[in-house]
């Protein structure tokens, strides 16, 4: 009782500490250290926005006010000036550096320069095209299963240009409204089928391509096709006990373009033989052998197991050729429980190749 009241004041000074001297730290408000590279502050920024999205927790004011503070935290620590002015005088540094106007954009642009489409998941507007999942085999050992493990994979993807941030033009105001269709997209075509009957009908402009904007110079980077070719990196967390064929969904981060939602990146686990174990379900199966004396007078063994762990095989009665033991909870752990299944271990019996007289004798004696 007195520890805790003693650790929960230590808590409030150094959050009160925390308050007077640094104002928000957008470190700790992405999860990484003061060292952390640009690579891992992307990368925390767009799995935690995901997670605080407010169309992913209506109602919820405090998921609103991270997912603002992520972005905000993320546009300091994502750039360099910023950054380093953030890291030598704190906010206030910021705030004077941007007086006159600056101050931080709108969270759901910057969400959007990840995700495409004006910011918001799928679901709420049904005009946004959501471009397709990628699926991809995910090798696993059996062992990564049963202990739980972290796998990196880079992903090769279809990224937005960075340089243009999707426009495909070199600079913003190169990007202007298509003056053949006013920015329509489509042009109205009047054709004469005879004499005093006209045809109308819609076509895609073909000076704009039908996107009703042209670009007048390209980015030098993308050269104007708004996308290139890059990587991802992602931290797969395999869970205890994960499923044969399981999925693990990376959500929005398939191929990125500036006119859909990427899709997802989807693995599918396929776990990869082991020697010893096999797997039924939430039980293992294995085999192990045994010397005849064995099979007769019992024994006491040890088996390793996924963990690196002995489990003792005990038998006192005669073991039969074949013969299947089954020990309790020693199986895989069940995916996101706490119970297990059981370990099958069948026996098989190495006979001698050759007896000598003694033991031929012994014969007479039934003891065999
Ligand atoms: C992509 O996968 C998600 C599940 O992760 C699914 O709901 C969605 O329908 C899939 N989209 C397509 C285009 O297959
Ligand atoms: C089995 O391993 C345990 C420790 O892991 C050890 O104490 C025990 O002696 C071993 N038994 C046999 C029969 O090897
Ligand atoms: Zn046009
Ligand atoms: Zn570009």
């Amino acid at each position: 009782m007195r520890l805790t009241s003693l650790s929960f004041l230590g808590l409030l000074l150094l959050l009160s500490v925390d308050i007077i001297y640094c104002g928000t730290d957008y470190y700790s408000v992405l999860g990484v250290s003061r060292s952390a590279s640009s690579r891992e502050i992307k990368k925390r920024y767009k799995q935690l926005s995901k997670k605080y999205h407010p169309d992913k927790n209506p109602g919820d004011k405090e998921a609103e006010q991270k997912f603002v503070q992520l972005a905000e935290a993320y546009e300091v620590l994502s750039d360099d000036e910023k950054r380093d002015i953030y890291d030598r005088y704190g906010e206030e540094g910021l705030k004077q550096r941007s007086q006159g106007g600056g101050g931080f954009h709108n969270p759901f642009d910057i969400f959007a320069s990840f995700f495409g489409g004006t910011g918001h998941f799928g679901h709420h507007q049904q005009s946004e095209r959501q471009g397709p999942n990628i699926t991809m085999e995910l090798e696993v050992e059996l062992k990564e299963l049963y202990l739980g493990a972290q796998i990196e994979v880079d992903v090769s993807k279809q990224v937005i240009c960075e340089h243009c941030g999707g426009s495909g033009a070199k600079k913003a105001d190169d990007v202007i409204t298509c003056n053949v269709c006013g920015g329509r997209g489509v042009k109205v075509v009047k054709q004469q089928l005879g004499p005093g009957i006209f045809q109308q009908f819609h076509s895609t402009c073909e000076t704009c391509g039908g996107v009703g904007k042209i670009v007048k110079s390209k980015c030098p980077v993308c050269k104007g096709k708004k996308v290139r070719r890059g990587n991802e990196q992602l931290t797969i967390i395999i869970e205890k006990g994960q499923v044969d064929g399981g999925t693990i969904v990376f959500e929005k981060e398939g191929d990125e373009s500036p006119e859909t939602i990427p899709g997802d990146i989807i693995f599918k686990v396929n776990t990869i033989p082991n020697p010893t174990f096999e797997r039924k379900g939430n039980d293992l199966y294995a085999e192990q052998t045994i010397s005849l004396i064995d099979a007769l007078t019992g024994f006491e063994k040890n088996m390793t197991h996924l963990d690196d762990r002995n489990v003792l095989l005990k038998r006192d009665k005669v073991t039969q050729p074949g013969f299947v033991q089954i020990i309790k909870n020693e199986g895989m752990p069940q995916f996101r429980s706490q119970s297990k299944g059981d370990l099958y271990v069948k026996y098989t019996v190495v006979f001698p190749s050759v007896i000598d007289d003694n033991t031929k004798q012994e014969k007479r004696f039934n003891v065999v």
